[in-house]
This record gives C-alpha cells, sequence and structure tokens, in this order.
C-alpha cells in the first residue's frame, strides 16, 4: 500500500493530536503514514493521493475551521476527479452545539460528491464526553485500518 496522507485541519490544535494518533497507529500495524497539515496541502493534487485520511474540527456555528477551509475552498473551485481517491474521516467536535461535528461531515459530501470512495464509518470525538482524544482515535484508526 502507498503511503496513507494524513491531512488535518484545526482551530485549537487537538486534530493534529488526533492525526498524530492515527499515523502512529497505522505505523505501528505495519502500514505507513504521514501527517500533512490540510494548508500545506494543495488539494488538487488528491486525485493522485491514493487513500488519505481527513480529519478536522467543527468551529464556529458548524463552520470549517480556519486551517480547513482554504482546502474545501480549493477543491470546490478545481473539482478535480477523484474517482481514483479513497478516504477514511475523523471529526472532532463538541455534542452541546446543534452543530455537532459539522465540519466533517460537510467535507466528506464535498469529497464524495467528486468521486471519492469513503471507507469505514465516520470517527468522531466529543468533547463533551469527558473520553480521551487519544483513546477514541486510536480505537477507530486500529478499526479502519483493514478496510484501507
Ligand atoms: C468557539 C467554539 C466554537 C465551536 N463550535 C462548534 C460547533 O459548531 N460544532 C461542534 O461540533 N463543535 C464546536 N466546537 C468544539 C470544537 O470542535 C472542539 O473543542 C474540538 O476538539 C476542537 O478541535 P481543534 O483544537 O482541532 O480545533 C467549538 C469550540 C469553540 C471553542
Amino acid at each position: 500500500m502507498d503511503t496513507i496522507k494524513v491531512l488535518y485541519g484545526t482551530e485549537s490544535g487537538n486534530a493534529e493530536l488526533v492525526a498524530d494518533d492515527i499515523a502512529e497507529t497505522f505505523n505501528a500495524a505495519g502500514a505507513k503514514a504521514e501527517v500533512i497539515a490540510m494548508a500545506l496541502y494543495d488539494a488538487t493534487e488528491l486525485y493522485e493521493a491514493g487513500t488519505v485520511v481527513v480529519i478536522t474540527s467543527t468551529y464556529g456555528e458548524g463552520e470549517l475551521p480556519d486551517t480547513t477551509a482554504p482546502f474545501q475552498e480549493a477543491l470546490l473551485a478545481a473539482r478535480p476527479d477523484l474517482s481514483g481517491l479513497r478516504f477514511a474521516a475523523f471529526g472532532l467536535g463538541d455534542s452541546t452545539y446543534d452543530t455537532y461535528n459539522n465540519a466533517i461531515a460537510v467535507l466528506s459530501a464535498d469529497l464524495r460528491a467528486l468521486g471519492a470512495q469513503q471507507v469505514g464509518e465516520t470517527g468522531r470525538h466529543d468533547a463533551a464526553s469527558g473520553e480521551s482524544l487519544t483513546d477514541v482515535a486510536v480505537a477507530w484508526a486500529a478499526g479502519v485500518l483493514g478496510a484501507l
């Protein structure tokens, strides 16, 4: 399998921690994964990325963080054919908001609309749950890896 790109967008850093946990879980299981900030990744190259994991928190009132939004905007402007892309998705949010984990739902729908195939269920961390980010991310990563 090619290297899995673990792309994260964050407002206050939690999604970067989750990206590191997911990549470490993949690497420990013998896969190859690298963590890349969405802000530093050219979304128009996704068509040749093979397999990616997209991770984003939700901010404002259901909005994409400032480091996720430009990635989505570039994607929607270029509208690449993503029929060769497989992706898994993980969101960070807080269920006390009506817009719980809206950003990962929006981004996943955009990728699917461009032809990408989602693998596994979208993982979610709920800040209101009190659960550890790492525990939730590692359990999700271990479960989705076999399907990637
Ligand atoms: C000002 C503010 C607005 C937020 N808005 C939402 C929201 O609309 N929906 C949601 O699910 N979570 C919301 N959250 C919760 C964050 O997504 C959550 O704390 C997450 O762990 C932050 O991850 P990050 O550090 O990667 O940005 C909000 C948090 C803050 C501080």
